[in-house]
Formats: C-alpha cells, sequence, structure tokens
C-alpha cells in the first residue's frame, strides 16, 4: 500500500542522534516507496516559550539536517506551518470537534506543562495537538512515523478524522501512528537524549565536537564493561549508542571491549558515532543555505496548493 506520510519537527534546535534512530531513520526508508511530507512546525515553537527566539537560524539548521541526512526534495515536499494560511485555517473547525476535557487530559501536554518555564500555560498549549491534527489532515496524511511522546496526538488527529467524517462528509482517512523500532536512546549523562537537557549529539557536530562530547560521557568506575540497563544506565546508553551507529548488539560490544574500562569504551563509541556520522557531514558539507531554503520555498508551494484544494473540500462538506 502507498501510505501518505506526514511528520514534523519544531525548528527548536539541531536535530540529535536520538532523532535519528527515533524518527529520522524511518523517513529516510519511507521517501522511497510513499508520498511524503515533513513539516518545519514553526507555529508550534510558541507553545512552550513566549518567543519563536532564533527561528530563521533554527529553520536553516532543520533544512541542513534533513538534507544533510538524506531526505532527496526530489521525493519529500518539505514545508512550514507559517506559509500555508489554509492549513491553519483548518484549526477552526477541528477545534470544533473536541471537547475542552479531551484537550486537558492529554498526557503529552499534560508533561509539557509540568517541564515549561512559562509563568501562565497559554491557549496554544492545549490546542496545539489540534493543530497537529491539522499538519496531518490536511494532506490526508494515513502515516504518521514519530516518536512515542507524540502517540497522544496521533490519537487526537484520528478523532477529529472520525468525527469530522460522521458528522459532515468521509473526507479524511484515520491516520495510524509508527514507532521507530530503535530502543530509546539515552544521552550522555545516562537520561533520555534531549536538546533541552543538553546532553545530545548534535548530527551536526564536528569529528572532533563528538569527541569532546563523548569524552565528557558519565560512566561509573567498575572495570570490567557490561551491559546493564538497569544497574549501570550510562555504561549502557553508550554501548547502545555504539551499538546502533555499528548496526551491532551492543552486549557483543560490551564484551569486546571487556576489561578495557570507560576508556575503551569512549574510544568505541566515539570511533563508531564518527564513522556513523561521516557520510551526513559529506552530505551536509555539498549544500549551501540558499539551497535549503530554495527546498523550503519549493515544498512550501506545494503544500499551500494541496491545502487549498483540502480547505475547499472541508468547507463544501460544511456547508459553507
Ligand atoms: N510535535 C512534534 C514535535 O514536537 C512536531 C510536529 C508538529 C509533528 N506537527 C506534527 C509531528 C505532525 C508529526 C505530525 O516533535
Amino acid at each position: 500500500m502507498r501510505h501518505t506520510v506526514l511528520t514534523g519537527d519544531r525548528p527548536t534546535g539541531p536535530l540529535h542522534l536520538g532523532h535519528y534512530f527515533g524518527t529520522l531513520a524511518n523517513r529516510v526508508k519511507l521517501q522511497h516507496d510513499h508520498t511524503m511530507y515533513v513539516l518545519v512546525a514553526d507555529y508550534q515553537v510558541i507553545t512552550d516559550r513566549d518567543l519563536p527566539g532564533e527561528i530563521q537560524r533554527n529553520i536553516t539548521g532543520l533544512l541542513l539536517d534533513y538534507l544533510a541526512i538524506g531526505l532527496d526534495p526530489a521525493k519529500v515536499t518539505i514545508f512550514q506551518h507559517s506559509a500555508i494560511p489554509e492549513l491553519n485555517q483548518l484549526l477552526l473547525p477541528f477545534l470544533s470537534l473536541v471537547s475542552m476535557a479531551e484537550l486537558q487530559r492529554n498526557p503529552t501536554v499534560k508533561d509539557e506543562i509540568a517541564h515549561s518555564s512559562q509563568k501562565a500555560v497559554s491557549g496554544l498549549m492545549f490546542t496545539y495537538p489540534v493543530h497537529q491534527a491539522a499538519d496531518i489532515l490536511f494532506c490526508k496524511g494515513t502515516l504518521v512515523p514519530v516518536g512515542k511522546d507524540q502517540g497522544p496526538h496521533v490519537e487526537v488527529t484520528r478523532l477529529v478524522a472520525r468525527r469530522f467524517n460522521e458528522r459532515y462528509a468521509p473526507v479524511f482517512p484515520v491516520p495510524e501512528l509508527l514507532l521507530g523500532e530503535a530502543p530509546v536512546l539515552r544521552g550522555l549523562d545516562g537520561g533520555k537524549m534531549s536538546k533541552s537537557r543538553g546532553n545530545a549529539i548534535p548530527l551536526s557536530a564536528t569529528a572532533d565536537e563528538t569527541a569532546a562530547l563523548i569524552r565528557k560521557a558519565r560512566t561509573d568506575s567498575t572495570r570490567l564493561i557490561t551491559f546493564d540497563e538497569v544497574e549501570r544506565p550510562e555504561v549502557a546508553g553508550l554501548l547502545t549508542m555504539a551499538g546502533l551507529c555499528l548496526g551491532r548488539s551492543p552486549v557483543e560490544i560490551a564484551d569486546e571491549i571487556g576489561y578495557g574500562g570507560a576508556a575503551q569504551l569512549k574510544k568505541t563509541v566515539t570511533e563508531a558515532v564518527n564513522e556513523f556520522l561521516a557520510p551526513i557531514r559529506r552530505r551536509r558539507a555539498g549544500i549551501s543555505e540558499t539551497e535549503a531554503r530554495e527546498v523550503l520555498r519549493q515544498g512550501n508551494a506545494h503544500a499551500r496548493e494541496q491545502a487549498i484544494l483540502t480547505l475547499d473540500e472541508v468547507r463544501a462538506a460544511m456547508g459553507f
């Protein structure tokens, strides 16, 4: 079956290895056999902060990350919220399909509120999952490859699609969630790899930067390296990272290191990550910022045509 795949990222900073194994690898695979849209979710940046920050710089960085990992602009439509008014307009009818109670019990939203440094929680914080339904449904997306935290949002999208179809006319497919198969990647401190925790290896890091980051990674003082997720999460995290980069089992890598201790472990991880990132770095070096921006301009034009068609269909189904 040919899917319409929709996924995206907030342009709040560079993508890292956790993103790669969690969802980006899936995208690179899926682009060959499916219709694919990748969203630079710029309007979503202001859900958990007051200002968009260095939004233009972050958008350019995200575009370079996408192209560097091998997303092919001839196959994938890369676009941004702020360039597609008709997508944003879908939010209004979609909001009429969900209750306040449903908005308030979204576990990912609750978690983001708990971790937000904002003084007040904005209305957008509660409604952005419905905006995300507009992201997915404007192109009639059928498959959404994302991390586990995005599951509740895909549930909202499924609810919106079903309710619209029941209340008005069968306009939307009910999309499926596709989770990455890789285990959640731990960052350099043993916690979940995340840009906000400062424990990530960005895909754009140079070989030297990568080595410096791994040198500072937390480990323990037991010389024999073993893969133990519970007792030794930091060491296990590094072994998992090396394993994913090398396409090998972390247990096997631990056995090879044996009594080499943290020093040998870090050397192995650094080599594995740098080897893995080498082709990504090569591709990035071959793309200019101007070219990256042009990819977005063309993607925006294409996505907008699609959004206009869907909004027309929605209005007609509703009788406006
Ligand atoms: N919320 C996603 C994130 O924070 C980004 C996103 C916005 C998205 N719209 C989407 C993901 C639609 C999948 C589908 O990473």
